[in-house]
């Protein structure tokens, strides 16, 4: 016993003394969350007077352009400086042509933002899974298409023929006022190809967020939000296999390369490492997503009183960022100030 009580005398390092009040555990905190780390992220869609609940997204809808009025009011009051948005199209076709039409959802819904809030920067998710009729991030290669070439294979995502339509749809979205364009659909060149298009017409000022996104089951929610599940196969032919570290690396040098102002991990709780690698060894601001089934995922096992809602999703939140992002993509934005300011 003696031995003992000196051997604990001898215990000069205690951690735990940092940790025994609130208070002391305030003072020492590393990672704060505050309203300059999210971005909201909004669904529209065409029509009127249209506010729709997402099932898998407690608490989320599809809104028309007419209310988004209302939901920006809400986002900028809680001092969130961004939104991300997604639209859903009337018509959806084979090069998804709603997404560079001059009145296409998503420039709508843009100067509907602008005129609410023109400070609210808006962030235009610049991809073709919504917009075309199977569902894909780009143009496919069938027979029933003009660019059909027998040579390559079918039903394969034609790359450089979707680098034309990206370019097309980030000029109509730059020219209705976007802030900033964020390709995800892991189409090779596409920061290069949108750069070079945004430069060439007057908008070098608008920088590129390009998404470093695994082929993920954490997609399902958003899928049934913006109705975009393909239509056959899925998307492992262009977004990464989640088994990839080294080519998460390369994805993000190469998009630096080609002129990438922010990068974005996605999604965001599987993939700390990916985030952390690209915040120590480069000088861009990081993002991550919280993606949709991360949120649901939170929600459903909350609803059935296995965690606590608001914990689990602060918890989280916390950790991306300690991770590294500098922006969190987050559809619990919202709530997050709400329980904070509490
Ligand atoms: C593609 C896109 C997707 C998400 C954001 N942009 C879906 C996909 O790649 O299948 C998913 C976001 C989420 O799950 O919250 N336009």
């Amino acid at each position: 016993m003696a031995h003992e009580a000196t051997w604990h005398a001898n215990l000069k390092v205690r951690l735990r003394r940092l940790r025994l009040s609130k208070n002391m555990r305030r003072l020492v905190r590393e990672t704060k969350l505050t309203s300059d780390d999210f971005i909201h992220p909004l669904f529209v869609r065409h029509g009127q007077g249209i506010k729709l609940p997402v099932e898998s997204l407690p608490g989320k809808h599809q809104l028309s352009v007419d209310n988004l009025a209302a939901e920006v009011r809400e986002i900028s009051a809680l001092g969130i400086p961004a939104v991300i948005l997604f639209g859903i199209p009337e018509h959806k076709d084979w090069r998804g042509s709603d997404n560079f039409a001059e009145d296409g959802i998503v420039p709508q819904a843009i100067r509907a933002i602008k005129d609410t809030d023109p400070d609210l920067l808006v962030i235009s998710d610049m991809c073709f899974c919504q917009y075309t009729d199977h569902g894909h991030c780009g143009i496919i290669n069938t027979p029933d298409n003009p660019h059909y070439d027998p040579a390559l294979p079918q039903g394969y995502l034609h790359n450089d023929h979707t680098l034309d339509l990206l370019q097309q749809a980030s000029l109509a979205h730059a020219r209705a006022g976007a802030d900033i364009i964020a390709p995800s659909g892991m189409i090779d060149g596409m920061v290069a190809a949108i750069r070079s298009a945004l430069d060439s017409d007057g908008a070098q000022h608008v920088p590129i967020m390009s998404y470093i996104k695994y082929a993920s089951a954490f997609y399902g929610p958003f899928r049934d939000a913006a109705e975009s599940a393909p239509q056959f196969g899925d998307r492992s032919q262009y977004q990464m296999d989640p088994a990839n570290q080294r080519e998460a690396f390369k994805e993000i040098a190469l998009d630096i390369e080609e002129g990438a102002d922010i990068i974005m991990i996605k999604p965001a709780l599987p993939n700390l490492d990916v985030l952390s690698h690209l915040r120590e060894n480069y000088t861009v601001p990081a993002a991550a997503y919280q993606v949709s089934g991360e949120y649901a995922m939170i929600h459903a096992a909350a609803q059935r009183g296995w965690i606590d809602l608001e914990r689990a999703a602060l918890e989280s939140l916390t950790c991306i960022k300690r991770a590294g992002a500098d922006m969190i993509i987050s559809y619990f934005a919202k709530d997050a100030l709400k329980w904070l300011d509490a």
